[in-house]
């Protein structure tokens, strides 16, 4: 037979991210700044080796049953205590759920809130799977003009003109791709946009609490007054990406909705991983854990940019992340980046061109996605020193 699938089903951007891994994946000695994957050495396996020991052996039943729809109860518990007692979030009138990652999120929410046509707001820049789920729904995702603090407000409210809008997508810290952190005073300005506009916003925060440099900056749902928040969080990039845990946190009237589609979709969250989080929860202290986190990628990132300011071209610029696992790396205006991005990949090392995170489908542009996480100190030195001097070739000292 042939099955009739919409044309929303399969739109997507292009896979830049897998394509530089896999032409990379054959190659010996290729250094891949590419894959956005957490660092390996800080996860912490022997916590989650015991954890599963504990679990499997002492009363293997509370893992082979269904668990609640709604997730593990303990884990909920944890999870809100740390929302309201570290992050300020105030629990009146929210829900809690616990989803597979916060990925999962990015297709419940514009799934469960978008009709064809409505416009979903984020930075033009942004994570992938944030821009196709929102495309998947035959809704449109509309790419807003950003600055070195994130994205405008007067652009967004510009764009909000169109009398379409449903929501605004942010990542407010450490901004996949671009690794940019908004302040507070422009947290508030976008805030008083969506409120002058009825809109809600979708804070997609997994990198929230790998902060490494600068101070805290208070999260869209801790000043949430209007209950026009939902906030999304994860375990992968503290714990363990394998995992598969992350959750959300707003209004009870949506997210209570969120999760009957959730469970039409998946039924029960699996309770194997749920409580192997929650029995490292009990078991170690989440702000030690989180602190070895921070140290290892501050590590590579001051590797990645003391060898960039050593051998990269002035007239290139890199954004400097005070958390979280992603650089920006811009090239002047003259310079013809298809031509570089292959100079690169000739030299065995992988970037992601910023076509991969355009959401109004912007060709390549000037900008190029580098993530710290996953080579070590060595390689990371050595990858930048060859990306440098490529610099310095394609646009001058
Ligand atoms: C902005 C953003 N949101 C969500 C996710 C998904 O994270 P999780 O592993 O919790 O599903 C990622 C992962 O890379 C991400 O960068």
């Amino acid at each position: 037979m042939s099955f009739s699938i919409p044309e929303r089903s399969t739109l997507k951007g292009p896979n830049f991210i897998r394509a530089v891994f896999e032409r990379g994946a054959g190659i010996p000695g290729f250094i891949s700044f590419g894959i956005g994957n957490p660092a390996p050495e800080a996860i912490p396996v022997k916590a989650i080796q015991d954890a599963f020991d504990k679990l499997v052996h002492e009363n293997p039943m509370l893992l082979l049953q269904y668990g609640p729809m709604q997730g593990d109860a303990h884990l909920a518990e944890q999870t809100l205590h740390r929302l309201v007692n570290t992050h300020h979030m105030n629990p009146d009138g929210q829900s809690l759920l616990i989803s597979v990652g916060a990925g999962q999120l990015l297709g419940l929410v514009p799934r469960t809130v978008c009709e064809p046509g409505d416009e979903v707001y984020m930075d033009a820049y942004t994570f992938t799977s944030g821009i196709n789920a929102v495309r998947n729904t035959g809704a449109i995702a509309k790419g807003i003009a950003m600055d070195e603090f994130g994205m405008i407000p007067e652009a967004l409210d510009e764009a909000v003109k169109s009398g379409k809008g449903k929501y605004v997508y942010l990542i407010p810290n450490f901004q996949n791709p671009t690794g940019i952190t908004m302040p507070l005073e422009r947290r508030k300005a976008i805030y008083e946009v969506a409120s002058k506009h009825d809109l809600f916003i979708y804070e997609d925060d997994p990198y929230g609490e790998i902060r490494f440099a600068g101070d805290y900056v208070p999260t869209f749902k801790s000043f949430d007054t209007e209950n026009r928040v939902l906030y999304a969080g994860s375990y992968s990039k503290t714990l363990s990406a394998g995992l598969r845990v992350g959750f959300m946190f707003g209004p009870k009237e949506v997210v209570d909705v969120i999760q009957v589609l959730k469970n039409n979709c998946d039924g029960q969250m699996p309770l194997v991983t749920q409580r192997v989080v929650s029995t490292v929860l009990d078991n170690v202290s989440y702000d030690e854990q989180i602190e070895e986190v921070r140290r290892v990628y501050k590590m590579k990132w001051d590797a990645m940019y003391e060898t960039f300011q050593q051998y990269a071209s002035s007239k290139v610029h890199i954004t400097v992340p005070t958390g979280g696992m992603f650089a920006w790396m811009t090239m002047p205006e003259d310079v013809d980046c298809d031509a570089f991005f292959e100079a690169c990949m000739e030299h065995k090392v992988g970037i992601v061109p910023s076509g991969a995170f355009a959401a109004d489908g912007i060709p390549n542009g000037r900008a190029f996605r580098l993530s710290y996480t996953v080579p070590t100190v060595e390689t990371i030195k050595e990858g930048m020193k060859i990306l440098g001097e490529l610099t310095v070739q394609f646009c001058g000292k």
